[in-house]
């Protein structure tokens, strides 16, 4: 292997100081910077990161763009630097770039990793062309607690759809080829049970069962690792009381002896450093050791490798061996992604100039929008409006707001580029005049005669979109929050529109889940539409006037009452489980609303409707290595096309350890004219029942399984079939 050659050649005349500086990673001083990322820790100075980088005291630079100025520094590592070994060039890349995709809960909302693998490709070219090799993403967390402000950044709640997602998004990034000029190298993020913590609280503790984290938490990281991803970032939290950060189980014995990950793992924004203030190292020095020992290869941004590992390897508390480890799985990417080989990949200036893909983009990004977008109710079949002959009052504090489109972690999108709803709309009308737009309130302030004028408009009108929810600044990181309810001042002007008596749309704008409530709740329809992206307007005029029938379905489930978090389809079985219609006083139950969600993990309408046959199964007594064929008859029994989501679903009925009432094991997004049936085939294996045991180990257990061909995780008729003894 030349590529093997050379990285020992280097590392054998490479000096300690040389070696450390392959393992920093430092924000880009040099480049047009996003400050407001992560401001606390940005203290260089541009001349001071030149200096860093002839000396071959950094490794990687992130959260810059541009590439003149990336060819800069990149020419200072290969021309000036002594051994020039080019730099790395990160950034947080996470649902688009210039073009702005929907967040990536609402393109999980999907449930089409296809089209989530379509987007990736397209940030990925525009991400390459601005100067940029890699990407801090796909998250690929599970967050089954609403509350958490991280939620918006995940695929939802469920490990299946995850690690579809997961992978898809790799493949999506990378391309093919690694190498390629366009392939934007992947890390999944944040190893591990980052979504598990403690009360949805941002870098709270987590207190994990080992067969929890391995069944639920870790098989998404497995996934994009399959599909190809050569780095992860280690997480901020502990798990059981140790770091994420510093843990040799999860970087070491897991990551690279069960799984074989060549790849490196980057800390996160000072997750190493942050060892002293978890109370796991005393000072920096110990946090270094405690951290490069346990397998974590690079530093994001703390110095600390920079400040102490070299005294360390004197003082003999660390190897050089330990050290040269970490420096070989760096170099071993900085080689596979061919940056050796073109060290000026992704830096051209002319690629960056070149605007021409824009159109595409954005006809993907619509299509994207669109195909997020979850119909959760629609009474009397309110939805889709007419383009003419119908007067409608657009009300709420995002009706003519392009601020909070994008969604958190939007940091090079492009702004000029938003498309409002009201824009949106008025472009779809046939009668443009047809629209009034009233605010009616401020995101978190009432509006001096805000109500009043609402109300007005609502009187005048045939029916209202009432455009409510949270701004972006709710969701991303340390946005936790206690009540995942509406803004007070918008819950009140949604009663006092929805008193007026016209019927109201609900046009939701939310990171999370959120516990509806109300006029909101009791609106005649409900869309879920997320942060959107560019093209927020324009698809959400595509659902509300029926050129586009909803598809989506909920990657998490829409609770009661927000007191209920954290709450999941797939939680294990009570033993006092609550049965819907057998009321029993000593049961799984709160005494203020019903156990049920309201909008469970899984549902969503379309403007059709569909009907399920009973699944019929290749046989009821699955062989130990044979495979199970599931066959399902699903019919459009509406009257105009649409698309479905079929979802299949498992439950073990007896296993050595108490198993989900449910969990997803398949779906599949079909598309049927009015009228139309299709058979829709999956197939099973015992690897699909596979669970970790009391040994932590992967088990399949022989016995009786109920599956579930169902339009959501809280419906369907249940057929069993038995896995027979080896
Ligand atoms: C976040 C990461 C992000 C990193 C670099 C951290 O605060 O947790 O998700 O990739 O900053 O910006």
């Amino acid at each position: 292997m030349p590529h093997q050659r050379r990285i020992e050649g280097l590392i054998a005349d490479m000096t300690l100081e040389e070696k450390i500086g392959q393992l920093g990673a430092f924000a880009d001083a040099l480049r047009p910077f996003a400050f407001e990322v992560n401001p606390e820790t940005f203290a260089r100075d541009a001349e001071q990161v030149r200096e860093q980088i002839r000396s071959g005291r950094v490794g990687a630079l992130f959260n810059g763009v541009g590439a003149a100025e990336g060819r800069e520094a990149q020419r200072i590592a290969v021309e000036e630097s002594r051994l020039g070994i080019p730099l790395l060039l990160g950034a947080d890349v996470i649902h688009g770039m210039r073009t702005v995709f929907p967040i990536p809960l609402g393109e999980a909302a999907s449930f089409e990793p296809d089209l989530a693998e379509r987007t990736a490709r397209a940030t990925a070219k525009e991400a390459t062309a601005a100067g940029i090799h890699w990407t801090f993403a796909p998250m690929v967390d599970i967050a089954r607690d609403q509350r958490w402000g991280r939620v918006a950044e995940t695929s939802g709640e469920d490990v299946y759809l995850t690690c579809e997602f997961a992978a898809a998004r790799v493949r999506g990034f990378q391309g093919a080829d690694l190498t390629a000029p366009d392939s934007l190298l992947t890390t999944p993020k944040h190893f591990a049970a980052y979504g598990a913590i403690s009360a949805g609280l941002d870098y709270n503790f987590v207190d994990m069962a080992p067969q929890t984290l391995r069944d639920v938490h870790l098989p998404p990281f497995k996934a994009a690792i399959d599909a190809g991803a050569l780095t992860l970032m280690s997480s901020f939290n502990d798990i059981n009381g140790v770091p994420a950060s510093a843990n040799r189980e999860l970087l070491t014995d897991i990551l690279r002896g069960e799984w074989k990950f060549e790849g490196f793992v980057v800390s996160d924004y000072t997750s190493d450093l942050e060892l002293v203030a978890h109370g796991y190292a005393s000072d920096e020095a110990d946090a270094a050791q405690k951290a490069l020992s346990a397998g974590l290869d690079m530093s994001l941004q703390s110095g600390i490798y920079a400040g102490h590992v070299a005294t360390l390897v004197e003082q003999g508390r660390l190897t050089m061996a330990e050290v040269d480890e970490a420096v070989r799985r760096v170099l071993h990417v900085k080689a596979a992604v061919g940056l050796f080989d073109d060290p000026y990949r992704c830096l051209d200036a002319e690629r960056e100039a070149d605007q021409s893909h824009i159109p595409v983009h954005d006809a993907l990004a619509r299509d994207c929008a669109r195909r997020s977008i979850v119909l959760l109710k629609n009474d009397g079949d309110l939805l889709p409006l007419k383009k003419s002959g119908q007067r409608i009052a657009l009300i709420g504090p995002f009706a003519q707001d392009t601020a909070n489109l994008g969604g958190c972690w939007n940091i090079f999108g492009d702004a000029a580029r938003m498309i409002d709803l009201e824009t949106g709309l008025l472009a779809a009308l046939d009668d443009p005049s047809a629209l009034t737009i009233v605010p009616g309130s401020g995101i978190e302030e009432a509006l001096d005669g805000g109500i009043d004028a609402a109300v007005a408009a609502a009187r005048g009108a045939d029916v209202v979109l009432l455009a409510v929810g949270e701004p972006h600044e709710f969701s991303g990181e340390a946005q936790s929050r206690t009540q995942i309810v509406l803004p007070a001042p918008q819950q009140a002007l949604a009663e006092a529109v929805a008193a007026t008596g016209t019927p109201v749309v609900v046009l939701l704008r939310n990171g999370r889940a959120l516990a509806l409530e109300g006029a909101v709740r009791d609106a005649q329809a409900i869309l879920v539409t997320w942060f959107l992206g560019t093209q927020t307007g324009p698809a959400v005029a595509d659902v509300v006037f029926g050129d586009y029938s909803p598809s989506a379905r909920l990657p998490v489930s829409f609770p009661q009452d927000a007191g209920q978090q954290p709450y999941f389809y797939n939680h294990p079985a009570s033993g006092r489980p609550n049965v819907p219609g057998t009321p029993r006083a000593f049961q799984t139950r709160w005494r203020e609303v019903t156990h049920a969600a309201l909008y469970p993990f899984g549902h969503g309408l379309s403007y059709t409707r569909f009907d399920y046959g009973v699944p019929q199964l290749s046989t009821g007594a699955l062989g130990w290595d044979d495979t199970l064929t599931i066959r399902t008859r699903i019919t459009n029994a509406g009257t105009c096309e649409g698309e479905e989501v079929v979802q299949l679903y498992l439950r073990d009925r007896t296993a050595s350890r108490v198993r989900p009432v449910r969990e997803l094991k398949r779906f599949r997004k079909i598309t049927l004219a009015a009228g139309e049936s299709q058979d829709v085939e999956f197939t099973l294996t015992r690897a699909d029942v596979e669970f970790h045991g009391v040994d932590n180990r992967p088990v399949a257990e022989p016995g009786l399984f109920d599956l579930w061909v169902a339009p959501s995780s809280a419906v369907g008729e249940a057929v069993s079939f038995e896995l027979l003894p080896r």
